[in-house]
């Protein structure tokens, strides 16, 4: 084990603050992802909270503000679980950094996004009980976790608008994959925004403020925004560019990995495909032969609406240096773009690029 009671074999960015993924080959078949592989993202150290003494604030445009204990929670609102997928805007960055250095952002590659069941509340159950004032337009999420790496340091933040915040599948939640939440993600209770990248998922979460305007917090004003690559990321102010919320569609091969070594003769090729929000993924093709040919990947029938979906297919692989790549189409109609290079920007988000790994096919160690 790791830190924070994680796989051994975590690639960890950075160790304060915690910022791990697993290698993709432990993601690799596994549709819901076990608590021990699952990424983790923090911008600040992780709090300790005592869950007795912890309150959850409920205010601004509400007609009822709300204290609510966990136990109150629980006894005041139906439990809900479901299976959603967490993606990290900075998935994949390193394919954008393979392009042109992002300084001071972690190289993540395809593993800062996983799947568990999270079991809570539904944060609009939550907000009918407070009942909504007029003008009431954003969910504003606030945690006590102080970032430095904010300007000005402040502790982590985030807003959903009222029509994701008050939707089914958004909970409180207060376990993951049947167990209480770990600390590292968010104990005692976090926010599950299924379908919107994972920065809108705020843990430990401590006050939710209804308001006209989104959350005026550095990570929602300032950070997770979609920069021009001639911007000045360091001069990119508040509400500059495009926030970032639904997550683009993206896929990645999870195995063979990218730099493996396979032996000749039929290979299993699998990976994930991913759309938020309304989205679902409706294709997945995968060339063997960097994309000179292309098949059609069987799709695993998702774990509900809010996750990934699983992908294989049997290739028989041409002896050498060979180029798997693989991209997929979700039910718009639209294709993930090609290439990493068209998407770069300075702060490294959202590279949803066709994925590629690089093996050698031959006899030999695997
Ligand atoms: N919430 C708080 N309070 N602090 C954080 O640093 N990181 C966010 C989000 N919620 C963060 C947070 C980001 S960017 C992501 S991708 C997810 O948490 C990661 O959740 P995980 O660590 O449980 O995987």
């Amino acid at each position: 084990m790791s830190s924070w009671g994680k796989r051994a074999d975590m690639l960890e960015h950075e160790s304060d603050p915690y910022n791990a993924e697993p290698p993709l080959a432990a993601l690799a078949g596994q549709p819901v992802t076990a608590t021990d592989t699952f990424y983790s993202r923090n911008h600040g150290p992780v709090p300790d909270i005592d869950p007795d003494a912890w309150r959850l604030v409920v205010d601004g445009l509400v007609h009822t503000p709300l204290e609510l204990s966990l136990a109150d929670l629980a006894a005041r609102f139906a439990e809900r679980t479901l299976s959603a997928t967490l993606q990290c805007a900075g998935n994949r960055r390193s394919g954008l950094i393979a392009v042109r250095d992002i300084p001071g952002e972690d190289p993540w590659q395809g593993g800062a996004t996983s799947t568990a069941t999270w079991t809570g509340v539904r944060l609009g159950d939550v907000l009918t009980a407070a009942g909504l004032a007029g003008g009431a337009a954003q969910v504003c999420f606030a945690a006590p976790d102080v970032s430095s790496l904010a300007d000005p340091p402040q502790p982590y933040g985030g807003s959903v608008p009222v029509a994701k915040a008050t939707s089914a599948e958004v909970l409180l939640a207060w376990a993951m994959n049947g167990q209480p939440l770990a600390r590292v993600h968010g104990a005692p209770l976090r926010v599950v925004v299924p379908g919107w990248i994972g920065a809108r998922s705020v843990k430990w979460l401590t006050r939710i403020t209804v308001t006209t305007q989104p959350s005026d917090n550095y990570f929602q004003a300032t950070a997770y925004r979609l920069l021009p690559p001639d911007a000045d990321p360091d001069s990119a102010g508040p509400g500059d560019w495009l926030s970032l919320g639904p997550v683009a569609l993206n896929c990645e091969v999870l195995s063979p990995c990218d730099g493996q070594r396979v032996a000749p003769g039929p290979t299993t090729i699998t990976g994930y495909a991913y759309a938020g929000e309304d989205r679902a993924v409706a294709r997945v093709d995968v060339s063997p032969d960097a994309g000179a040919t292309w098949m059609q990947a069987h799709l695993d029938a998702p774990d509900g609406p809010w996750t990934w979906q699983h992908w294989r297919l049997d290739a028989d692989l041409p002896l050498g240096a060979v180029q798997i790549l693989a991209r997929a189409w979700d039910t718009t109609g639209a294709l993930q773009p090609e290439h990493a290079a068209d998407l770069w920007n300075p702060k490294g988000y959202v590279n949803n690029s066709w994925a590629c790994a690089r093996l050698t096919v031959g006899a030999g160690p695997t």
